[in-house]
């Protein structure tokens, strides 16, 4: 990528990490699209919002309607970014949707419509994206993912962790068959941030009360208490901003000196070290497979 200046698409940004990831990556002079679902009614007060920063601080910020759920609106949304600036650099894949409760209460339509939201909309997004940056031969996709797909997972959270781990995989592979179009990776991986996003406030809850209410006996108080116990794990000075942070010093790095894995965990939870480990694995792999070349730079490793 040879402009400081990028064309960067932010999904899943009326909230959380992709609001404040939309406005910082603007505030540091890029041209970013905020996608968000439901601009014309749910989330027409986020993109009231987001018009008005742009005008206030002369940013180069707008919005999108993108439901990474639906094909055709990521079809569309990719087309008309195309259409208004003639290329894409960046696409921060930050949509997402959490749920809490016993796994075995959870329907399998609910696994499904997390597996759909968190690992299914980043391929509509890609499958939209890539073209474009192929044909371009430059650009990086930037994967948000989950500490918890490094071993930070207590119980109760499996459906939303079992899809980040996909998304995940989906990350690593995706690297590699992209890496000679000139396309980069960067897996961002928050740790638990329990305020500051909706993140929590929003997750859902399991179809099947009956299942759920079962686990009550054994498990009732562990149960009710998860979100608190990760919170309470989480530092005072936690700053959800820092993710946002992240992700722009990322994108501003020359292509050649990115991480391909980059961790932003107040809590700490140990997630760090199983990436290191799980990264050299894969960089010893590939150079018995005779591929690692399909590596991101060694500086970058
Ligand atoms: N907070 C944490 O502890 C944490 C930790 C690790 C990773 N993450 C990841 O960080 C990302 C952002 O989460 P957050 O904490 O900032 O929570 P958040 O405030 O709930 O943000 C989630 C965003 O995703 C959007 N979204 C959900 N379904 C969508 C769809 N079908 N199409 C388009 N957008 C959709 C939401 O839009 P609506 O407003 O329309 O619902 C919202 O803007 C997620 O991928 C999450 O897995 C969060």
């Amino acid at each position: 990528m040879a402009t400081a200046t990028k064309v960067i698409l932010v999904t899943g940004a009326s909230s959380g990490f992709g609001r404040l990831t939309a406005r910082t990556l603007a505030r540091h002079g890029h041209v970013v699209i905020a996608g968000m679902r439901a601009t014309r009614d749910r989330n027409a007060g986020a993109v009231r919002e987001l018009e008005e920063l742009a005008a206030a601080e002369s940013l180069s910020l707008s919005a999108v309607d993108l439901d990474v759920q639906s094909p055709s609106s990521a079809d569309a949304a990719i087309a008309e970014i195309a259409a208004r600036h003639d290329r894409l650099d960046v696409v921060v894949h930050n949509a997402g949707h959490m749920v809490l409760g016993p796994t075995e209460a959870f329907t399998p339509e609910q696994l499904a419509a997390v597996y759909d939201v968190n690992v299914l909309g980043t391929q509509r997004v890609n499958r939209a994206a890539l073209p474009i940056l192929r044909r371009q031969g430059s650009g990086l996709l930037v994967w948000v993912g989950s500490s918890s797909t490094r071993g930070g997972h207590p119980p109760f959270l499996a459906p939303y962790f079992a899809a980040k781990a996909a998304m995940d995989a989906l990350a690593e592979s995706y690297a590699a068959e992209l890496i000679r179009f000139g396309i980069g990776t960067t897996i961002v991986v928050p740790g638990a941030f329990t305020s500051g996003t909706n993140h929590f406030a929003h997750a859902g809850r399991p179809d099947d009360e009956a299942t759920a209410a079962a686990y009550d006996t054994h498990y009732g108080e562990i149960r009710a208490s998860i979100d608190q116990r990760l919170a309470d794990l989480v530092p005072p000075d936690a700053d959800v901003q820092s993710v946002a942070d992240e992700i722009a010093r990322v994108v501003g790095l020359p292509d050649d000196r990115r991480p391909f894995r980059t961790h932003v965990d107040p809590s700490r939870d140990g997630s760090e070290v199983v990436s290191v480990v799980a990264d050299r694995i894969r960089v010893e792999f590939y150079r018995r497979l005779g591929i690692e070349e399909l590596l991101p730079s060694h500086a970058a490793l």
